[in-house]
């Protein structure tokens, strides 16, 4: 079978709208809104879905191409490598015919991680893509404060989903249960749901870690850590991770790329797992990691991203079975990274200088000297403005902070 061997989540992902649970008044109007749109090109001429991770936005709008038999056009906003040439991508295929003559859905998923200025790609190149396409385009999204989204809202039909019922979720996992032929207790399948809190994608992936590990009693912790973390306190607090959860958390808390965390990882796992045994799985982990990034690259399956992070947290951290936690000094990855945090720290860069150029006035050769390092100045002094600017320039605060950019 095609889809054996990928994490659960993926295995299962709906094929039908029929297979999907909760949201469904919210799915018929998407559904109806698609098909309206075929005959006639209503005045919004986009749809944007917002809600939480793990609920079936995604999921929706491919069982639905499938039902609707649609040819369906996924694009992810994440994917920032060569922008001008997927900016063309998605261009060609809203406004040129499909082959087959069958009516395209166009997917922009993640639509919250584009890139701020609009001058330059991003928000500007999809409102253009908007006006100009024959076909429907839904785009998804998590936050709907998202300043991204705001020239957005205004071309888009809003589909608001929400969390997934507990009875819901667990109808899933137990279907999921009996295609794959396992058991588990029905106090570990409750722990699961209620740990979820409505996000599906979560529970499958707990579900099949505890079928994997075949452990009966979950550990959940609730350790919050709001604060940033930088590279070597995030290798630190991942490999000080009592259980797989935290050390999830610790990733997504961290501003590290997941690019960049792999090349941490393959220098420094040595010092935190010792044995032959643990080398050997933390090391077997890793190459996981490794090939599933080359698979979002090749196949553009963005929807993988989140096994990375599971491969990384769940994997690595919690290979670290003999050896005792200890302060270790990490060294940095050799030159690959070098690389790589050059080709970031231009491109942030010249996101803010372009927007502040925009807003002032002043030409972007001399908006550093007049503007930016006053900015940095500013902040040097009172940091709490960083959200201000930030918005102001319609940047993530990230980029601003120049302790990031080093
Ligand atoms: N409502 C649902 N019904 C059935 N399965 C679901 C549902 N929601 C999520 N799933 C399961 O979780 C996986 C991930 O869902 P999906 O990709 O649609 O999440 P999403 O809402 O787009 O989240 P994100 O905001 O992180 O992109 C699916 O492949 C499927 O296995
Ligand atoms: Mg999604």
């Amino acid at each position: 079978m095609i889809n054996e061997g990928l994490p659960w989540p993926e295995k299962h992902r709906p094929k039908k709208l029929e297979q999907l649970v909760g949201n469904q008044e919210t799915i018929r109007a998407l559904k109806s809104w698609v098909v309206s749109w075929i005959s006639k090109i209503p005045s919004k001429r986009a749809a944007l879905v917002i809600g939480p991770p793990g609920i079936g936005k995604t999921a929706s709008i491919g069982a639905m191409a499938n039902d609707l038999d649609m040819e369906l056009v996924e694009f992810n906003s994440s994917d920032k490598r060569n922008r001008d040439s997927i900016e063309t991508l998605v261009w060609r295929s809203a406004t040129q015919q499909t082959l087959d003559g069958r009516p395209r859905l166009i997917l922009l998923d993640e639509v919250d991680g584009l890139s701020g200025t609009s001058d330059r790609g991003g928000v500007g190149a999809i409102l253009k893509v908007v006006k100009d396409s024959v076909y429907p385009i839904v785009m998804t999204a998590n936050d709907p404060n998202s300043p991204r989204l705001k020239d957005l809202m205004k071309v888009c039909q809003v589909f608001t989903f929400g969390h997934i019922e507990n009875n819901d979720v667990e109808k899933i996992l137990k279907q999921i249960l009996l295609e794959n032929n396992v058991e588990v207790s029905s106090e570990v399948l409750d722990e699961i749901v209620e740990g979820a809190g409505g996000d599906l994608r979560a529970a499958i992936s707990d579900l099949e870690s505890q079928v994997r590990s075949g452990l009966t009693s979950l550990v959940v912790e609730s350790v919050v850590r709001d604060s940033k973390r930088g590279d070597e306190e995030t290798l630190r607090h991942l490999f000080a991770s009592a259980d797989s959860k935290m050390a999830r958390r610790v990733l997504s808390e961290s501003e590290l790329n997941h690019d960049s965390l792999v090349l941490w990882l393959e220098e420094n796992l040595h010092l935190h797992l010792m044995t032959p045994k643990e080398l050997d799985n933390g090391f077997e982990q890793l190459s996981l990691a490794d090939l599933t990034l080359g698979r979002i690259m090749i196949n553009q399956n963005w929807k993988l991203l989140a096994y990375v992070y599971d491969f990384l947290s769940m994997g690595v951290a919690m290979s670290r079975s003999e050896t005792p936690f200890r302060r270790v000094k990490y060294s940095q990855p050799t030159w690959p990274l070098l690389v790589w945090q050059g080709d970031r720290k231009r491109d942030k860069q010249s996101e803010i200088l372009a927007s502040l150029s925009k807003l002032t006035g002043v030409s972007k050769k001399r908006v550093r000297k007049t503007h930016l390092d006053i900015i940095h100045e500013i902040l040097k002094i009172n940091h709490q403005y960083l959200t201000d600017f930030a918005n102001w320039l319609n940047v993530d605060k990230s980029s601003l902070n120049q302790k990031s950019n080093r």
